[in-house]
């Protein structure tokens, strides 16, 4: 794997693998790997000749300041991840290489920004639509992977595509878990072991709320939300911040479970002061 870490040196990279007619499979991230992103590096080594990821932390994206200076960094770690995936190249750059003033832009997102983590965490899907555009137009992948553990995400990058006409194809990758249920994330190691154990009752949570939605067709959503916030309430470790049951494709709210819908419970909660997010996509 070659690690690169000026802009210019990656895109002499990419000249040389496009003389080669080779696709390219983009995975961005933020370092401090874990088998959630190693399932996107696999599965972008699968679908192209070239498989190039990013580790950046991107300061844009962080409405809360202490949550950036706690943000896990080991980049030999993850190297020696990314090298056993099988990943080609990896984009490294510093923040002053990447940006080397502060953007002025934002990126007003509409209504996903709205709802869920965008009415929580002001300015965040802005940041995180100028550090994809931005890393979209050095990489120019075919192809650009993405998790599911971060849905409205891939939502606003879809939308940021199609509205933009970035000429990528995103991939959505499903959520990989530990065996407790907790969905993985960099954010997990900053939690106690007793924090683990009390922060996989989200995922108990979303595997009780499918069966009350499946029982529950044809009724009212506001209920079944209840019931959701009542189980998480019962942990004395476990800060509820939301719980919605909303559209799977729009994110937007329901009231009514219609049969045939897709809809997606969608949860943000703090365990020892770590914020988790964690979601189930339901077919009704
Ligand atoms: P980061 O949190 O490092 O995540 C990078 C990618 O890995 C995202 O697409 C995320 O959804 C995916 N991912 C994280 N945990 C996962 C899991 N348990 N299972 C499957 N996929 C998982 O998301 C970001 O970084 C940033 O916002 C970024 C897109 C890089 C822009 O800065």
């Amino acid at each position: 794997m070659i690690s690169i870490t000026s802009i210019q040196d990656l895109r002499r990279q990419i000249a040389q693998e496009r003389l080669k007619s080779h696709s390219i499979g983009f995975v961005p991230t933020m370092g401090a790997l874990h088998k959630g992103h190693i399932s996107l590096i696999k599965e972008a080594k699968k679908h192209n000749q070239t498989c190039i990821a990013s580790i950046f932390v991107n300061p844009l994206q962080f409405n809360n300041v202490e949550d950036f200076n706690k943000y896990p960094i080991q980049n030999e770690k993850d190297i020696q991840l990314l090298k056993d995936a099988g990943c080609d190249y990896l984009f490294l750059p510093s923040v002053a290489e990447f940006y080397p003033a502060t953007p002025k832009l934002s990126i007003h997102i509409g209504p996903l920004d709205r709802i869920l983590e965008g009415a929580h965490r002001p300015g965040h899907f802005s940041g995180v639509a100028i550090v994809v555009s931005k890393l979209f137009h050095m990489v120019m992948p075919d192809k650009a992977y993405f998790g599911q553990k971060d849905l409205q995400q891939v939502a606003v990058i879809n939308q940021l595509v199609n509205e933009l006409d970035f000429p990528i194809e995103i991939i959505t990758c499903p959520i990989i878990r530990e065996e407790s249920g907790l969905a993985m994330s960099s954010r997990n190691m900053r939690l106690s072991a007793a924090g683990k154990t009390v922060a996989a009752n989200i995922f108990l949570c979303l595997e009780f709320l499918e069966k009350a939605l499946k029982n529950g067709i044809g009724t009212p959503v506001q209920p079944i939300q209840k019931m959701g916030m009542d189980f998480l309430n019962q942990f004395e470790g476990i800060r509820v911040e939301y719980l919605e049951i909303v559209q799977a494709d729009t994110l937007q709210t329901i009231t009514h479970l219609e049969p045939g819908s897709n809809v997606a419970v969608c949860v943000a909660a703090y365990v020892e002061e770590v914020r988790l997010i964690d979601n189930l996509v339901i077919i009704l």
